[in-house]
Parts: structure tokens; C-alpha cells; sequence
């Protein structure tokens, strides 16, 4: 798509959820995600949910009855061992997805592995590592890059509509009431790992792996970071500046510029919704679609069903080596803002 040539965006090549064959998926974890991912999958595509494991008995059975499932573990060993489960799902804090992804993997299963995929790219590296030597599927639940509307972006870049991208500027900010585990320092807390692995890893999908790193936090009240401002270098001169806060709403809104123009997406930039691309000359371009929210889980859940029924180990919209490339890149801020995981001391 040359600029002179652009009348319209491209149609998304993101199959119907629905058309992708069925795994049987355990869960580990009962809470915020872990519920709207099971919805999201009964809703939207064939996806077979049928168990899902806890630390507690109570809590699995009453996740297991309110989405008709077959097999409630009181234990997330008893759910991985489950012969009727082919691939896990982890739903768990950003601390426990290593060793919950590693259960798994360890277990026989293939694993979908909420974002941040590990606390680290040493952590990450390891999640691969297990699941290469096994031969079985591994990615990071960065749900948004399988939604239709980011393979339209993603074809847009590819296109070079925008010409030479010059910046980035993404933001994620959204206030957390203070008894929420991202206000928890023992949790990982914090917005980086959290908000933070958006724009960050929107920003590595776009230009690359950055050469400098500046970065400036704040504390919250409850003792973790609050907010950091990055501003980011690449080789060429690009640049990205990346904003993420649990003290306050901000605009949550993407742009990539480039010399022969810009996309925006506007807040909330990486769920469903519109963007537009407004080129240099004037001509604007539209992108616009039902702002289904969560049920665009149902994307990433089908992807993974693809890959694994075609003997896959990986999928190209998250490959794993983009998962520990952002885990770096989010290494490199914290080591300018002093924050150090309890399990990395
Ligand atoms: N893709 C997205 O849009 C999205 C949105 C929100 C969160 N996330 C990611 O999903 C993960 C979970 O977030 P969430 O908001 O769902 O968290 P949450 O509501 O607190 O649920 C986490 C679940 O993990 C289990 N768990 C295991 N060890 C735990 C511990 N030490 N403390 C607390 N819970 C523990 C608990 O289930 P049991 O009690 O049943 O064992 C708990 O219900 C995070 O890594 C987050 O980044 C992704």
C-alpha cells in the first residue's frame, strides 16, 4: 500500500473464533481474568472449557459451577494432572506465573500464560526453555495483539503507509483502589508489570528492541511504584515515550508517527475499538468496530487451538522471544527506578 494509493485500511486476516477446533482447557486461578476468559470462550467460540483448579476446594467448585464445569481441583498439582486437560490456562499474580507455567509444562500440558509471562527475561527465558525441551505450545496471553483490530494495525506498519516511524507515545494509566493486589509489593505489584506491559510491548512490537532507556518513577501510598515516564531510544533515532500510573485515569491512548503519517488509536488503545490513520497529504483513514472488550479474549484462546492441533510450539503474533524482549525491556526501566521482586533478591 503506497500513501498516494491508500483510499482504505485492510480487512482484518484474524479468523471467526469460532471456526478454530477445540482443545480442553484447565484453569489455574479463580479470579478477575480467569472469569472473563472463560466467558469470553463460551461465548465466542467451541473452546471446551472443562476444569479449572484453585488453592481452595470451595473456590473451584463454585467457579466450576457457575460456568458448568466438569472438573474442580482443590489444587493447581491436581489440576495439571487432569488427563481430560489438554492445554492450561494461568490466571494467577505476575509472581506465580513461573512456577505455575512450569507446573504445567512439567505436567505434559501446553500452556497460555497470562501477561507479564514471569516477573523477568531470566524467568522468561526459562518458561521457553521448559516448554522447547518438551516439544509443547507456550505464549503470553498479550490478548490484544490477536484481536482483529491489531492485525490491522499490524499490516498497516508492514505496509509502510506511515513511511520512516519516527515515534511512539503510549500511555496506560488507571487508578486502583488501595486493598488491590497490584497495591501489593509481595504480588509484584505496581503499574509496569501490570498496565505497563502494553505499551511497552507495543512499543517493542513496533520499533524493536530500544538501545537507551531513561526512566523516572513515583511511589503510591501503599509502598509500591505508582507511576514511571520512560523515554526510550532506537538505533535510527526513533523514539518512544511510555506512560503507566495506578495513581491516576489517563488517556490510555496509543500514536505511531511516521513521516508520511500517523495512527492513533484512542483510549482504551489496546482493547476493541476505533483507530485512525491521518496521512501527511490529509487523507484520513478509519478503523472502526463493535468495542466487544473481554469477549476479545476469545481470540488469543482460538489461536492457541490453531497451533496446537497444527503441531505448533509457538504462535508468530507472540512468539516467545517478543515475550523475554519485553521482559528486557521492562528489566531495563526497573533497574533506572531501584525496583527489585522479592524473588529476585
Ligand atoms: N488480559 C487482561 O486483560 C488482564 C486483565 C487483568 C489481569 N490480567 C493478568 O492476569 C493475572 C491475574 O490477574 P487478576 O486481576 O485476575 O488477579 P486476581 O483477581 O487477584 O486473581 C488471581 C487468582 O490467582 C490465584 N492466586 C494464586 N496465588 C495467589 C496469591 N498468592 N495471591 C492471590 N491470588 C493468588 C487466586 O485464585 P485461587 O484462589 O482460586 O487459587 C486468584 O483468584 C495477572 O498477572 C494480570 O496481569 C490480565
Amino acid at each position: 500500500m503506497s500513501p498516494t494509493a491508500a483510499t482504505s485500511l485492510p480487512a482484518s486476516r484474524v479468523p471467526d473464533p469460532r471456526e478454530a477446533p477445540a482443545l480442553r482447557w484447565g484453569v489455574v486461578g479463580t479470579g478477575w481474568i480467569a472469569e472473563r476468559f472463560v466467558a469470553a470462550l463460551q461465548r465466542l467460540t467451541v473452546q471446551e472449557v472443562v476444569a479449572v483448579g484453585s488453592r481452595s476446594e470451595a473456590s473451584a467448585r463454585e467457579f466450576a459451577g457457575r460456568f458448568g464445569l466438569t472438573h474442580a481441583h482443590g489444587s493447581y498439582e491436581s489440576l495439571v494432572a487432569d488427563p481430560d486437560v489438554d492445554v492450561v490456562y494461568v490466571a494467577t499474580p505476575h509472581n506465580r506465573h513461573r512456577p505455575h507455567a512450569l507446573l504445567a509444562l512439567e505436567a505434559g500440558k501446553h500452556v497460555l500464560v497470562e501477561k507479564p509471562i514471569a516477573l523477568n527475561a531470566a524467568e522468561a527465558r526459562e518458561i521457553a526453555d521448559a516448554a522447547a525441551a518438551r516439544g509443547l505450545f507456550c505464549a503470553e496471553a498479550l490478548w490484544s495483539l490477536f484481536t482483529p483490530k491489531f492485525d490491522v494495525v499490524r499490516q498497516v506498519l508492514d505496509s509502510g503507509l506511515l513511511g520512516d516511524i519516527s515515534s511512539v507515545v503510549a500511555d496506560n494509566g488507571e487508578w486502583f483502589a488501595p486493598d488491590h493486589r497490584i497495591q501489593r509489593h509481595d504480588l509484584a505489584g505496581g503499574p509496569l508489570l501490570d498496565l505497563g506491559t502494553y505499551p511497552l510491548a507495543l512499543t517493542h512490537w513496533v520499533l524493536g528492541s530500544s538501545t537507551d532507556v531513561l526512566a523516572r518513577g513515583t511511589d503510591a501510598p501503599s509502598g509500591v511504584n505508582g507511576q514511571v515516564g520512560a523515554l526510550l531510544g532506537f538505533e535510527g533515532g526513533a523514539r518512544a515515550v511510555v506512560h503507566t500510573s495506578i495513581l491516576a485515569n489517563t488517556p490510555v491512548a496509543l500514536t505511531i508517527a511516521g513521516s508520511e503519517g500517523s495512527l492513533e488509536v484512542p483510549g482504551v488503545f489496546y482493547r476493541p475499538g476505533p483507530f485512525s490513520v491521518v496521512l501527511t497529504d490529509g487523507t484520513r483513514l478509519d478503523y472502526d468496530e463493535t468495542a466487544i472488550a473481554y469477549d476479545a479474549l476469545a481470540h488469543q484462546a482460538a489461536e492457541v487451538a490453531r497451533r496446537v492441533l497444527a503441531g505448533d510450539t509457538e504462535t508468530p503474533v507472540r512468539p516467545l522471544a517478543d515475550s523475554i524482549a519485553t521482559m528486557a525491556l521492562i528489566d531495563a526501566v526497573r533497574a533506572q527506578i531501584g525496583q527489585v521482586w522479592d524473588e529476585e533478591r
